[in-house]
Order: structure tokens, then sequence, then C-alpha cells
């Protein structure tokens, strides 16, 4: 059986957790949810994953407009697999709503805790449980590829407090987020901004970067900065940034 998995990354988790499933999933083959691949659309795999961040409690928006526009005709077996800093929220729903429209369903959902990388919400997240997170991952992530290799199903869990969490999604509107991204002099004109961005959000522009407000609000460019110059209105500065430990920044480019 041939499975397609298609992840989103800002800042490398998943990407790291895509990577851990796909070498442990017989016959698997990984593909980057970004503005060049939004057309993808010759699925053939009869298992098709998807691995993503939970954004303000649902799925980022790239990655539901390209749920929505993927041809899953090919597919008997479905499964999301979810990481966040607190919880997966609304978006096994809303991919089982979006595959449902095709006439298929989410047959198995996992859920993989890992640091926050969001400051205005809870960054940053106490060191010891952000050891954790990242020395669970691997495990975690090997355990769910023997699930999904065994085809296991699974319900969608229940949502907590649905109407709070609807209400925090419905106020997620990245595009235009990026007015309150600035540059600081410490820039030197590297375009590392600008190459790990997955909305091709960033045009250099004599040696700066400028954004061109179709942003997906996951933070790459700010985190990945080697000079840390790019910051959010005053949240950000003198805060650490974030980088999944185990992920090189040019496996985001
Ligand atoms: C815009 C944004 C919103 C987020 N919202 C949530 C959230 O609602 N719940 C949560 O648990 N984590 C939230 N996070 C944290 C990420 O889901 C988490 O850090 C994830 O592992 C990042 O994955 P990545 O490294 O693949 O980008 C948010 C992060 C960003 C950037």
């Amino acid at each position: 059986m041939e499975t397609t998995i298609y992840y989103f990354t800002g800042t490398g988790n998943s990407l790291k957790i895509a990577k851990d499933l796909c070498e442990n999933i017989t016959n698997c083959r990984l593909i980057r949810i970004c503005k060049r691949n939004m057309n993808i659309n010759e699925v053939t795999s009869e298992r098709i994953g998807f691995v993503f961040p939970v954004y303000y409690r649902g799925l980022p928006k790239m990655v539901a407009n390209f749920i929505k526009n993927l041809d899953v005709n090919s597919g008997r077996y479905f499964f999301a697999a979810a990481n966040f800093g607190s919880y997966a929220a609304l978006t096994f729903e809303q991919i089982d709503i979006l595959l449902r429209s095709k006439g298929k369903s989410l047959s198995a959902n996992f859920s993989v805790e890992m640091p926050g990388n969001m400051w205005f919400m809870y960054y940053p997240h106490p060191k010891e449980d952000f050891i954790n997170r990242m020395n669970n991952q691997s495990r975690i992530t090997i355990n769910i590829a023997r699930k999904i290799n065994n085809n296991y199903e699974n319900n969608i869990p229940v949502i907590k407090n649905r109407y709070k969490e609807e209400k925090m999604y419905e106020d997620f509107n990245p595009n235009n987020i990026d007015e309150n991204f600035w540059v600081s002099e410490k820039c030197v004109g590297c375009s590392i901004c600008s190459n790990v961005c997955p909305a091709e959000n960033i045009e250099i522009i004599e040696e700066k970067p400028s954004w061109k407000h179709r942003c997906e609000q996951c933070l790459a460019c700010i985190h990945l900065c080697p000079q840390t110059a790019i910051e959010f209105k005053k949240d950000s500065i003198n805060k650490e940034r974030y980088k999944n430990i185990f992920v090189k920044t040019e496996d985001l480019f």
C-alpha cells in the first residue's frame, strides 16, 4: 500500500514528525504543503496523511485550502497527525468535514505535543516540559507509524469548549499579520527569511525583506533569521527564537 504524507511546517516540528513517520511507514513519500505545491493533484496513494501544527485551535489556512483542492479519489485510509503546544482542538473535525465533502472521511487522528512557537499565546514553554517533549517525540511518532501500518482507526476526540475554540479560529486571519513585522539594523540581507517562507510572501528589496500580505503566520521568518533581525511589534524583542533542534534551516527551503 503506497502512502503519501502532506506536511506543513514553519519551525520544523511538523517536518521532523512527518520524516519520522515516513521512515517508519512502508512505501511512503513526503510532500510539503507550500505555495508552489498548492496545485498538486496527482495523488495515487491509497493511504493519505496530513501532518501540521495547530493554529488558533484549528488548521493553518494553507492546509485547509490544500485539502480543499486535493483529489483524494485514490485514498482508502486517511490519517492526520496534529502537533501543538496544548491540544489538537478543531483540526481533526475540520479535516473530516473537508474529506466528507469529497465522499471520504478521516480514519485515524494522532496528537503529538511539541514546544509552542508562538510567544503571544504561551511561549516560552517551561524548560523541563520543552526537553521532555523533544525527547519523547520520536518514540511517540514511531508508535503512531506502527498503527498507521496496521490501518488503525479511531474516533475524533470530543472538542472541549467548542464555542470558545470556534470563536478563536474565526479571529484567525493571517494574511495581513505581516504588517506587524519589522526588520532591525541587524539584518544583513541574507534572504533566509524569504527562502523558508512557505507562502513565498517575502521579497528582498534593497537587501531587506518586504512582506507581501499573504502571510500564513507560521513565524518561520522571525524564528529562523540567523541575525534575530525580524521582530513582531515589540512582542518578540529579546525573546528567544525557536527551531526544532533536529531540523536544519536548509531543510525548510
Ligand atoms: C500562529 C500560531 C498559532 C498557534 N496556535 C496554537 C493553538 O491554538 N494551540 C496550540 O496548541 N498551539 C498553537 N501554536 C503552536 C504550534 O502549533 C506548535 O508550536 C507547532 O509545533 C509548530 O509546528 P511547526 O514547527 O511545524 O511550525 C500556534 C503557533 C502559531 C505560529
